[in-house]
């Protein structure tokens, strides 16, 4: 009798040159649930069910919950997500998951559920790395999209500029070397007294200030792409910190945009030099932090003043979701990716 891993490459086998066929994607890292189904670089249905409003009161995700919100949530909107489709289980043709990087719990949700529906309906399974997820929400909104490009994922989890030569091969140019961009976010709007998630909340307060207060930049003159947002997140505290015990009357939205401008300053410096060393001239934006109005701004200008072209997913594919997850699979499968064994277990740190 066949195994179920040798059915899995089967099936993929007779998929590697479709793009007509439909697949179910989960994805459960942090703290939103989501299922989707997608067809090629198409969204068929993409159902998104934030806990951010569970989280707020917390001031940031507590991993418990957000695995047991997961484990509540998963199965109700994987019906809807089929529903919206207009699609059953039968026509699934292949199952996608998130595997890592994020929380173990959360994951491990994910995993599971993708792990028993493939195998209870024989689908292959495709374990997808969620940064490259977040790569191929530009897939979805630039269908025409091919490597090789920049990518620029500035995440709450991650911040990456990368060369990707083939959706297989990708070269890290730069990276942060401790807290990642949307981090800093969120911790500079906990100092400033605003609710999580900081980035929104920065960026609507930024929206009423200037840049008033000057925030040092790492490595400065140093030829590395790399960041530290860590060093930008204490230099707002001490700022805060410092006006405070002095007893100045200092104005939120002006941190507010001071912060923003040096984050979303730094993030774009590095990128065009990116543009610049590799002579690759199209730069695709990923991750929640791409959702913020002045990067998306600032790298369109420096695009067109620099001459290089600046894909921007809309708002909805930047932050967590599952067609990303689908259309990464779809992507995987392509390139002759294996389907994931039974034994494959979430990988908090991927
Ligand atoms: O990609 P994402 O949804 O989840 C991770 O993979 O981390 O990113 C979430 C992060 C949070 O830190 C959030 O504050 C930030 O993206 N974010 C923003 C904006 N919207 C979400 N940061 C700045 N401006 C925004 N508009
Ligand atoms: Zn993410």
């Amino acid at each position: 009798m066949k195994s179920y891993l040798d059915i899995s490459k089967e099936k993929l086998d007779a998929l590697r040159q479709r793009d007509d066929y439909y697949i179910l994607a989960f994805e459960s890292s942090c703290d939103e649930t989501a299922v989707s189904v997608t067809k090629g670089r198409e969204i068929v249905s993409n159902i998104v069910s934030s806990q951010i409003e569970i989280h707020r009161r917390f001031g940031g995700v507590v991993p418990e919950i957000a695995s047991r919100n997961h484990a509540l949530q998963i199965d109700s909107l994987t019906k809807e997500a089929l529903d919206a489709a207009s699609v059953g289980l039968k026509d699934i043709s292949a199952v996608a998951v998130t595997y890592g990087a994020g929380l173990l719990g959360a994951l491990l949700v994910g995993v599971s559920y993708a792990k028993a529906l493939a195998y209870g309906a024989s689908l292959p399974l495709i374990a997808v790395n969620h940064i490259k997820g977040h790569v191929a929400a530009n897939f979805i909104s630039s269908p025409r999209l091919q490597p090789p490009f920049i990518a620029l994922l500035a995440s709450g989890g991650h911040t990456y500029i990368l060369a990707v030569r083939t959706f297989d091969d990708m070269e890290v140019l730069g990276s942060t070397l401790d807290d990642a961009v949307g981090e800093a976010f969120d911790k500079a709007a906990r100092v400033l007294g605003l609710p999580y998630p900081g980035g929104p909340e920065i960026e609507r307060a930024a929206k009423c200030g200037k840049p008033v207060y000057k925030l040092p930049r790492a490595f400065k003159g140093d030829k590395r792409l790399d960041f530290s947002f860590s060093g930008l997140k204490t230099a707002l505290i001490n700022t805060v910190h410092g006006m405070k015990q002095r007893g100045e009357e200092f104005s939120v939205a002006d941190v507010a945009c001071s912060f923003q401008t040096e984050a979303v300053g730094v993030l774009v410096d590095h990128t065009a030099e990116a543009v610049r060393r590799t002579g690759i001239k199209t730069v695709a934006l990923a991750g929640g932090v791409g959702a913020n109005g002045a990067l998306r701004e600032a790298l369109s200008l420096r695009g067109a003043v620099e001459g290089f072209d600046v894909l921007l997913p809309p708002k909805s594919l930047c932050t967590d979701n599952a067609a990303m997850i689908g259309v990464a699979a779809y992507e995987m499968i392509r390139l002759g990716a294996a389907p994931a064994p039974l034994s494959l277990d979430a990988d908090p740190s991927l």
